[in-house]
């Protein structure tokens, strides 16, 4: 891997630990971090000996979001919008990611911390930490895609008294409403996230690409082009070897060989 300025890389076996590592700013989102995160997620795709992402931001706090400090520096619409749009592409990156990603989440995740983490497959939260989109009280909204990705995942009604409110909801009131799939004390947070990553790294990894991609496609599409999707995905699945393998194995009472194509 290459070395990273705020960005940390553990390999865990198949599972890549990245950690956000701006100590002295709460991990906020520089312009660094974010690229950083790009490529390091682009490098991750390219290993196939890398099966699964967790980001963490350590035991303390997650993220407190975009670095406020480059809000004063963009003069022109024009650099304004450049921003949000580069904040997106390079988020979307755990999203393009062909492998799962999980947040493991400690501390307050804030801004586009919270969306970092929403731009990620699941989420696991410490029952300590604190999760909100305070952009409001800054006079702005979460650009990073939280308007649109949140709703997504909780409803636009919920969604929207987030972002009205701005005031962070707990790890208990963020599982209620879906917004985060466990809460665990701290200490067990990335020890989870790591196993669960490692559970999605020994399933049949075309069919976890297959999967990641076609709900993350399919949720952009009206139900019956997204069922006829999903018909179209499964012939891929119906070609593969893994396919063939599991149903023979099954069939036969031996335990299948997958080999994620
Ligand atoms: N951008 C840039 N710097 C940030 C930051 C952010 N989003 N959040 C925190 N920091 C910096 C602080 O400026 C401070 O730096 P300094 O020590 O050089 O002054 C350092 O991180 C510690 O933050 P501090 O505010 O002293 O910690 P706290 O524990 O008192 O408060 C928060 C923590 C998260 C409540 C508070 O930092 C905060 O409200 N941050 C902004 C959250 C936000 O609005 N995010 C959305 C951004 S669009």
């Amino acid at each position: 891997m290459a070395p990273y300025e705020t960005l940390l890389v553990d390999e865990k076996e198949e599972v890549a630990v990245v950690t956000l590592n701006r100590p002295g700013k709460l991990n906020a989102l520089s312009l660094t971090l974010l690229s950083e995160l790009d490529m390091l997620m682009g490098e991750i795709d390219s290993r196939d000996d890398l099966k699964a992402v967790v980001v963490t931001g350590g035991l303390e706090v997650f993220c407190a979001g975009a670095d406020i400090s480059i809000f004063p520096g963009l003069g022109s619409p024009e650099e304004a919008y450049t921003f949000v749009q580069q904040i997106k592409r390079c988020l979307s990156s755990l999203r393009r990611l062909s492998k799962p990603s999980i947040a493991a989440i400690c501390g307050m995740a804030l801004g586009g911390g919270l969306e970092l983490s929403l731009y990620c497959d699941i989420r696991i939260s410490a029952i300590d930490s604190r999760l909100g989109l305070p952009e409001i009280n800054l006079g702005a909204f979460p650009a990073a895609g939280g308007t649109q990705l949140l709703p997504r995942l909780v409803g636009s009604s919920i969604a929207k008294e987030l972002l009205f409110r701005g005031e962070p909801i707990t790890a208990q009131e963020a599982l209620q409403i879906g917004l985060v799939n466990r809460v665990l004390p701290k200490e067990q947070v990335l020890p989870e996230a790591v196993k669960m990553a490692r559970d999605f790294a020994r399933k049949p990894a075309y069919a976890i690409r297959t999967i990641k991609r076609i709900v993350n496609t399919g949720l952009q599409m009206d139900i019956d082009r997204a069922l006829t999707y999903e018909s179209a995905s499964f012939l891929g699945i119906w070609s593969s070897h893994d396919f063939k393998e599991g149903y023979s194995a099954f069939l036969s009472k031996r335990k299948p060989e997958f080999r994620g194509r």
